[in-house]
């Protein structure tokens, strides 16, 4: 697998042979894990050449500490991709990404107003930025997201279709633990106290699964018996809500697929998951 270390090398790897055919890329912030590995094999699988972008953006930060304490371990996940199957790693520097400094930041449209949006304020403004600034590099046909980042993954689709060339995005399924947590590069913060209290973000979602397929379809409701889950286990909640999978805003009578978002903190870790409810 090729290294490539910053805008001039990715730039000749993208008009060289080994980037002929169909482009995979897959956008990272590092420390790799197991849901990365299953975007990377799937876009693999799918294309001629994957590459995986590993930078860690300091726009897309609300929280100072929380960019300084972000892991960074290039060695050791380029070892990972090698393995994943990936064609070359992009490590840029923030020149590469950011030639002009403080770049003028894209901003979301409503979509991207509440939930993420509304408790990080600042992140989608820098997560679009990024992506766009990226996507231009790369110029890929395909790109692979997780729908662990599920408000991400909608702000992104909106994002491509504004693209001057045609870029398919494609959502993997989210990778959990066996107790439901999904992976993170932020669970290595979660104490070994943490650790069983973590999987409540995905019992609270679970629950809101069996009430829809029970017929609730009370928004409120679903909130609630979210709510009561982390109630129960004695976990601060930030938000647990029900949303229009087409629009990311509360769903109404003509929303078709409904999904349960939340985000909650263990210890000093914030933690995000989501999980798709079903149609109506
Ligand atoms: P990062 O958190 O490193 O995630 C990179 C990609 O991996 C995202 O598409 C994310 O949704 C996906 N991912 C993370 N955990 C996953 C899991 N458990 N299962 C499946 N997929 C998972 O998301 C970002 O970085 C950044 O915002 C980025 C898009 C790179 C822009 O800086």
């Amino acid at each position: 697998m090729l290294r490539l270390d910053g805008a001039a090398a990715l730039a000749g790897w993208r008009r060289g042979p080994a980037a002929a055919g169909r482009v995979g890329f897959v956008p990272t912030m590092g420390a790799l894990h197991a849901g990365h590995g299953a975007l990377v094999e799937r876009a693999a699988a799918e294309c001629d050449a994957v590459l995986v972008s590993v930078f860690v953006n300091p726009l897309q930060f609300d929280e100072a500490s929380d960019f300084e304490r972000y892991p960074r371990v290039a060695d050791q996940d380029c070892r990972l991709l090698e393995g994943w199957g990936a064609s070359a790693a992009y490590l840029p520097a923030h020149r590469d990404v950011y030639p002009e400094g403080a770049p003028r930041q894209l901003e979301p449209g409503p979509g991207g107003r509440l939930y993420e949006g509304l408790h990080r304020p600042g992140h989608f403004a820098g997560m679009l930025t990024v992506v766009h600034r990226l996507f231009e590099q790369v110029r890929p046909q395909r790109a692979y997201f997780g729908q662990k980042d599920a408000q991400q993954l909608f702000l992104v689709r909106e994002l491509a279709r504004g693209l001057s060339w045609p870029l398919e995005v494609v959502a993997c399924d989210t990778v959990r633990e066996a107790d439901g947590l999904a992976l993170s590069s932020r669970n290595r913060h979660l104490s070994a106290d943490d650790r069983p209290q973590a999987a409540t973000l995905h019992r609270a979602l679970l629950q809101a699964q069996r009430d829809f397929a029970s017929g609730q379809r009370d928004p409120a409701a679903l909130e609630a018996a979210m709510r009561r889950v982390y109630a129960e286990a004695g976990v601060e909640v930030e938000y647990a809500a029900v949303v229009d999978d087409a629009t990311f805003l509360p769903p109404s009578a003509r929303s078709g697929r409904w999904r349960a978002v939340t985000a909650a903190r263990v210890g000093g870790t914030r933690l995000i998951d989501n999980l798709a409810l079903g149609a109506c």
